[in-house]
This record gives structure tokens, sequence and C-alpha cells, in this order.
């Protein structure tokens, strides 16, 4: 429905990834390739889906993952999003790119909040941004480590699409045979980067590649320095997301984060990077329990949930699969997706046997060799 209502160029913002699209096609593999073992006549009358994650409870075990520019798939954009998570009961982590600021999401939500930050060049910029997510009662910080420049998205880059996107005849053509979207988005005050307005470093309001926007703004050198930095500045858990080899997991541990997300950005990063349900048991193995792992990319499915606990996560994270009901249907969509995710995910549950998120394990899983 998504694809049908957006505009091509929109819908390929949300749904591409870099280069062959080899990582975002292997995340969802991955969990195609673990199959279940279910267990019968186990008694289990009633199934309960909550969970916990940094020491409080989520309805299930599902993080709604940052997007950028969320605005761009329904006008209400992350406000609807965070409505919608805290009317689910799941924790929503507000993107550094978003286009609702910090104060703005709060004010839409008594829920959970996670807010995820870049490392730009002007570390002033995010001390700024991390002393207002405080003032804004958020719990969590999410540093994404994977980007210290942007992938190459070749769908994007083909059609030389901005955000916002700029207005030429492919575009116009491309509006008119989506009039709903196009007809909200001209009627909607215009997409910024709303928590950075004013500050100098553009906010969206002229058309700019995200490629040339990132490249410019942020700060490729990013080290572990920074991670103890942040730890300084923040009273909170530090959630670290990108993490992609067992190493530096074990590394992330060290330096004392609360949780790390196993992700490669939803494959729109390095193609060629794993899948992250493939790490979920190694990394599990390595750790030993603390900190928490969050399984990020592929998500589709409660039963996906399912699998990426049972591997050893505490829980998973979606992206995309929120992003399509934002742009089917609005505010709407996103409950709809988030209903399924539940009812799938207490679905699988009971036919596989188990009442409980905590009684999730491996042995009820099938998984290759490779990912053991
Ligand atoms: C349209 C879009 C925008 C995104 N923007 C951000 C962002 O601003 N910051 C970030 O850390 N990750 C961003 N991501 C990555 C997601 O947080 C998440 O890692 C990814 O969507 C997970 O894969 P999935 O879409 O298969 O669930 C974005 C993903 C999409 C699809």
């Amino acid at each position: 429905m998504a694809k049908r209502r957006l505009p091509s160029g929109v819908f390929d913002y949300i749904d591409g990834g870099a280069e062959d699209e080899r990582t975002l096609a292997a995340n969802q593999a991955a969990f195609a390739a673990v199959g279940f073992r279910p267990r019968v006549l186990r008694g289990i009358a009633k199934i309960d889906v909550e969970s916990t994650i940094l020491g409080q409870s989520l309805a299930f075990p599902l993080i709604l993952a940052p997007t950028g520019f969320t605005r761009i798939a329904d006008p209400e954009g992350e406000l609807a999003v965070a409505r919608a998570a805290a009317r689910a009961g799941l924790p929503y982590t507000l993107s550094t790119l978003g286009t609702r600021s910090i104060e703005e999401v709060r004010s839409v939500s008594d829920g959970r909040l996670w807010f995820q930050v870049y490392a730009w060049r002007d570390r002033r910029l995010v001390q700024e941004m991390i002393d207002r997510a405080a003032a804004a009662r958020y719990e969590a910080l999410v540093l994404t480590a994977d980007t210290a420049v942007l992938g190459r998205r070749e769908r994007d880059v083909r059609r030389g699409f901005s955000l916002p996107p700029a207005i030429g005849p492919r575009t116009i053509l491309d509006g008119a045979v989506h009039p709903g979207w196009t007809w909200s988005f001209l009627r909607n005050e215009p997409i910024r980067f709303a928590n950075v307005v004013g500050r100098g470093v553009g906010d969206g309001t002229t058309p700019v590649t995200l490629a040339d926007y990132i490249n410019t703004q942020f700060d490729p050198a990013l080290s572990w320095d920074d991670v103890s930095w942040l730890r300084s500045v923040w009273n909170g858990a530090i959630v670290l997301k990108g993490v992609q080899t067992v190493d530096d997991a074990v590394l992330a541990a060290d330096a004392g984060v609360d949780a790390i997300a196993l992700s490669n950005h939803g494959g729109r990063q390095l193609d060629g990077a794993p899948a992250a349900l493939s790490l979920v048991a190694p990394v599990a193995d390595a750790l030993g329990g603390a900190p928490e792992i969050i399984c990020d990319g592929g998500v589709r499915r409660g039963s996906d949930i399912a699998k990426a606990v049972a591997a050893g996560a505490t829980a998973a994270m979606a992206g995309r699969a929120y992003l399509y009901g934002l742009g089917a249907a609005g505010e709407r969509g996103v409950d709809r997706v988030l209903d399924w995710f539940r009812a799938d995910l207490a679905r699988a549950m009971s036919l596989l046997g188990v009442g409980t998120v905590a009684d999730l394990d491996r042995s009820l899983l099938d998984i290759p060799d490779a990912n053991r």
C-alpha cells in the first residue's frame, strides 16, 4: 500500500539499500534461514508477551528504530509514530535527523522515548541536543556508529533524490500520479531537520542530498573516546547502534554501554556487512548476559521477533515496517503494523509451546551452522 500511495522517489528512499542491496536482502534472508523446533503438549494456556529492556517493561520485545525525515512518509511524521508507539507500550527512538523536534515529540507522548545521536563535527551541537533530550525525559541515547560517511544508495543516486524532494519535471510527474501524498505535502508546513533549525548547519530548508549533508556535517573520525565522552555528559542509558562484529561487541561491553544494537542500518550503509540476526547468537555467547542485545534489520513479522529473542537478543528493532504502515495509512497504519507484530508474536509463541518471553531460547531454533 505504501508503494502505491507514495511517489516512487519517496518510496525508494525508504525501501532502498546500499549498492547491490545484498545486505538489505541478507537481513530478511537470515530470518528465513532460521527455522523453529516447536514443542507440543506443554500445557501452555496463556501467552504473556511482556518483557523488559534497560530495566523497564515494554509491552513486547520490539523497539521502534530511528528514521530520519519521517515526515516524508506522512505529514504527522514522528508525532504519529511516537503516539502509536506509546499506545502500543513500546519505546520509540527519535532520530537526530527527525523532522519533529525533541520537545514536540515529548509533548505528544508519555511513553518511553530514546534519542539517537550522530556525531556532528560541531560537538557543542551534540551536547546541546543531549541536554534537550535529558530535559525532555528521554531515557536513553542511541549512538549510531555505522555512518562515518553515507552509504551509496543507488536508487537515490540515480534519481538525484534530495531531502526535501527538489521540484523538477520528474518530481512533478511523480507527484501528479500520487495526488494524495502531493496534496498533503504541499498543504503542510515545510519539512525541516527540526532538531537543528537555526543552528547554522543547514536544516533542510533548501533541498540537499543526504550524502552531501552527512558527509559535510558528521565527523567520520568517531572513536571509542567519543563513547567515553558521551558517558561523561549523559546520565541515562547508552545504546551503541551499528555493531557488526563479535570483536566490537566485546569492546562495547568494555566501554560500559548498556545495550548494543547489532545493526547494519537496514542494509543502507556498507553493502556486504553481515545480517543482524546472524550475529545474535555469537555475540550473546561472547558477552554472557551484559550488555543487552538488540537485533535490528529485516524484522517484518512477530515470528522474527521470536527468532531474535530466542537466539539471545533482549529485543528486536524495526524501521521500515512502521514506515510502510505510516506511508500506507498514516498513524492508523503504524497502529496496525504494531498490532500485527504483537499478535504474530503471541501466535508464534503459542505454536512454539512457550508461555513467556523469558522462555524463548535457542533450543527452539534451527540455526544454520554458520550462525551458531
Ligand atoms: C528511511 C530510513 C531512515 C533511517 N534513518 C536513520 C537515522 O536517522 N538514524 C539511524 O541511526 N538509523 C536510521 N535508519 C536505520 C534504522 O534505524 C534501522 O537501523 C533500520 O531501518 C533497520 O532495518 P529495517 O528497516 O529492515 O527494520 C533509517 C532507516 C530507514 C529505512
